[in-house]
């Protein structure tokens, strides 16, 4: 298949391109960035701008398939809403096959604005017309690992959140995931996708100051509101979803890929 990967330059989408690559698929990478000079193992690329519609013609030229892992967190109204709406525009006029969006577990019941607009588009997809997959997958370990080494570089305290939950889950299951999913075509939404082990925010960053050495005292931050409520109800969990197997424990002890920060 020719498989466009929206996001292909980042944290997840990187490992997606290499899953399509190893599959046998045809993968174009779309970014804002103009083409590296560094190899791209085999992969072609796009210059797209999804918030402007910009490259997007050009980017679904015999495109059976397109995974859509671009998001941006601080501007996700352009880059998340507007983008996803071009972009399902495009691929129905370009007769695209599968949409495969990456979703976030529990954007529906969270109202944090940027899982808002996350739902907003899940909806715009399936309203699209377009054939479609939605895979919500829980929080990356990798984004945990960088909450809290953001949280270990506060002077004196080392703030948590207090009664949240997790269910973090290694980011390269889930780019495998995806890729069974590619190879499944459109089904819809997907169960959700999430760790091996349900757990508190406090209980993960007990084991993750252990594993780095962290002997600061964690200072168990109150937290008020709708947002709050909804990760201390766990409702960024899927307790009933699939799970991948690394645990939070193991993959402190053999991180895979992280975040840079
Ligand atoms: N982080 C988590 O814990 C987590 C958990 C569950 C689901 N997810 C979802 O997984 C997906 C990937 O997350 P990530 O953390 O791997 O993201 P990331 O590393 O921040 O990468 C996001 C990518 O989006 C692209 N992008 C942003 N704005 C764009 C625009 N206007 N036009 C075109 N491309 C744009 C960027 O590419 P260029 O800079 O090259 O343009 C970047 O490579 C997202 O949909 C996210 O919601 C994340």
């Amino acid at each position: 298949m020719n498989v466009l990967i929206t996001g292909g330059t980042g944290h997840l989408g990187r490992l997606i391109v290499q899953r399509a690559l190893a599959a046998g698929h045809a993968v174009r990478i779309a970014s804002r960035r103009t083409q590296p000079s560094t190899a791209l193992d085999g992969a072609s690329w796009a210059t797209v701008d999804l918030g402007a519609g910009l490259g997007l013609r050009e980017a679904l030229e015999d495109i059976d398939a397109i995974v859509h892992a671009a998001s941006d967190p601080r501007n996700a109204e352009v880059a998340d809403i507007k983008g996803t709406r071009l972009l399902a525009e495009a691929a129905r006029d370009a007769g695209v096959s599968h949409l495969l969006f990456v979703s976030i577990v529990g954007i529906d019941r969270i109202p944090f604005p940027y899982y808002q607009h996350k739902f907003e588009a899940e909806r715009i997809l399936v309203d699209s017309g377009v054939p479609h997959s939605i895979l919500r997958a829980a929080q990356f370990h990798s984004f945990i690992d960088l909450l809290l080494r953001s949280a270990s570089r506060l002077p004196l305290i080392f703030p948590v959140p207090s009664g949240f939950h997790v269910q973090s889950v290694a980011t390269e299951e889930v780019a495998e995931r995806i890729a069974g999913a590619l190879a499944d075509g459109p089904r819809g939404m997907l169960p959700d996708y999430a760790g091996p082990e349900p757990m508190t925010l406090d209980e993960a960053a007990t084991a993750w100051k252990a594993a780095r050495g962290v002997r600061k005292p964690t200072f168990k931050l109150p937290t008020f509101g709708k947002t709050a409520a909804g990760f201390r109800a766990g409702h960024n969990t899927a307790p009933d979803g699939e799970r991948g197997s690394v645990t939070w424990r193991e993959w402190l002890d053999h991180p895979g890929a992280r975040y840079v920060g």
